[in-house]
């Protein structure tokens, strides 16, 4: 049996299209949507992908797509990405992967984003996942510190005993605020704060949800398109 996350990648695939741009996610679930990309493109679909991340763009050559950046265009027309929370306004918290930053400025240059997740996901309020913050490593304490007034629990996240660096070379501060009453709002206040490069609070980028419950595929557009 195939699981959720495949599952809504593979429904996500099929509106991909001869000679789009394909905006490629970060993540587990997204791994099944190029895996499934790859066959199709050696079946004779023509794309060029734009990938979110360094592990992404590995897997996305591997599978053979060819692969473009933003010197050959200002656009994308679909981008196939995961989230590791999402509500019903379709407001989202990402960076889970830690490819966060690739991933909201792809996403601001897609046409169409289209987000996969498994039913867990799908959340009443939003906080519950640690909200990734990407910052420079420079002063990051002093981030760190406007954080707790800001009434978050941060975390530095870390790999083998050091800061994870991410594609960018920045650090991420996992930041538990428990339940996220104004995603817009916090969205914009953590991006005021010097030295904060972005966060994992994507609102209105999401167009439409592609959720997998057990064996049934649900879509969500979002209302104002
Ligand atoms: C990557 O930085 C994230 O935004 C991912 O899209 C998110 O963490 C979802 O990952 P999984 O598909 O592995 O759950």
């Amino acid at each position: 049996m195939i699981s959720e996350k495949q599952r809504a990648a593979e429904a996500a695939v099929e509106y991909v299209k001869d000679g789009m741009i394909v905006g490629l996610g970060t993540g587990s679930t997204t791994e099944f949507a190029v895996k499934k990309l790859g066959e199709r493109v050696r079946d004779g679909l023509a794309i060029r992908g734009i990938p979110t991340s360094d592990v992404t763009k590995k897997q996305a050559e591997e599978e053979g797509i060819p692969l473009i950046d933003f010197a050959e265009t200002m656009y994308i027309d679909l981008t196939i990405d995961g989230a590791d929370e999402i509500d019903a306004d379709l407001n989202m918290i990402k960076g889970g992967g830690a490819a966060l930053l690739r991933e909201k400025i792809v996403a601001s240059a897609s046409r169409e984003e289209i987000i996969i997740v498994s039913r867990e996901k799908y959340v009443n309020q939003l906080g519950s996942f640690p909200l990734p913050v990407e910052v420079i490593p420079f002063g990051w304490q002093v981030i760190f510190n406007k954080l707790e007034t800001l009434g978050g629990s941060p975390d530095l996240r870390l790999q083998q005993g050091q800061p994870l660096l991410t594609d960018q070379g920045n650090y991420i501060i996992d930041c538990r605020f428990r339940q996220i009453i104004d995603a817009v709002q916090l969205e914009q206040r953590l991006n005021m704060i010097p030295g904060v490069v972005e966060n994992g609070l994507f609102t209105s980028l999401c167009s439409r949800m592609i959720m997998a419950d057990g064996e049934k595929i649900v879509v969500k557009e979002r209302a104002n398109g």
